[in-house]
């Protein structure tokens, strides 16, 4: 019989490493010395009480906000991420924004290509192709949006495949997702649970920020758990509870709770003064 940390081993070699990062903004240390290993292909559940460093994280890995302390490793080789565009093209990190930056009154094709036109002879627009590889990457979605439908009459969920579909069409390893659950609907929540996994399916990396920890549990590989800004550890998914996440969210270490075998098998970082591999 394999042991939980057998079956829930990530493969070698992480596409993305963050070591001993920090940020401060004046007194306050959003995120404090964290290492975090992510590889390709899973999805990290990324939890924390309100204010423990979640979204500036992520700011951190898209290039909006600069790490004032510490390295980040794309596949091994040390890298720096000094703005969003370096993000995107040299680490292929796409993050979807709850303010979707799409336009209303164009059509969905012409969102999934915004600001990246496909052009013919370097200047005539080839609508052809676009709509084309629009109607593609739709599909590969299990959308039933058409390329023609304008973004506006779409559903805050519907708006979000096409915003992630700009991260398949550009050929982005890794898809950062802050509270997505925040635009949409209740009734639509499975949708978008689907789409993590479809984006999985599809060789993607998804680091899912959520307070929803039932979605968390639903869809993460590995679950990792910031605590005032440091990374408190990190846990494979495998028949935790949300008491359990609960429990660790408020800065829990002991094994007083029912899948104790489990937060065995967790890494803990905190309470080994943060050493690495
Ligand atoms: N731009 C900012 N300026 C000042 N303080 C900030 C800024 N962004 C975040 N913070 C602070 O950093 C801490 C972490 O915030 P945040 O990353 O938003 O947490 P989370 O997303 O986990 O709720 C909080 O104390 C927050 O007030
Ligand atoms: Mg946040």
């Amino acid at each position: 019989m394999m042991t939980a940390s057998e079956a829930t081993a990530p493969p070698a070699t992480p596409l993305l490493s963050v070591r001993g990062v920090s940020k401060h903004f004046g007194p306050v240390t959003a995120v404090d010395k964290v290492d975090l290993d992510i590889y390709p292909q899973e999805v990290v559940g990324l939890i924390g009480d309100n204010g423990a460093g979640k979204s500036t994280l992520l700011s951190l890995l898209t290039g909006y906000n600069r790490a004032d302390q510490g390295t980040f490793l794309y596949k091994g080789a040390p890298v720096s991420i000094t703005s969003p565009r370096e993000s995107r093209n040299k680490l292929r990190i796409e993050m979807i924004y709850q303010q979707l930056q799409l336009a209303p009154d164009l059509t969905v094709w012409e969102n999934l290509f915004l600001g990246e036109e496909l052009r013919l002879w370097g200047f005539v627009s080839d609508r052809r192709t676009m709509r084309k590889r629009a109607a593609e990457v739709l599909e590969r979605l299990h959308s039933k949006i058409r390329p023609n439908d304008l973004l506006g009459s779409l559903s805050g969920g519907e708006q979000q495949v096409v915003a992630i579909g700009r991260a398949i069409l550009f050929d982005r390893d890794v898809i950062l997702m802050d509270e997505p659950t925040a635009a949409i609907s209740a009734a639509k929540v499975e949708d978008l649970l689907q789409l993590v996994r479809d984006l999985k399916a599809l060789g993607k990396t998804v680091i899912l920020v959520s307070h929803r920890l039932e979605d968390i549990l639903a869809v993460a590989d590995r679950v990792a758990v910031l605590v005032l800004g440091k990374l408190h550890c990190v846990v494979p998914n495998r028949e935790l509870s949300i008491a359990s996440l609960v429990h660790l969210m408020f800065g829990g270490t002991t094994q007083s709770i029912a899948d104790e075998h489990l937060l065995a098998a967790a890494r803990w970082q905190v309470r080994r003064g943060g050493e690495g591999e």
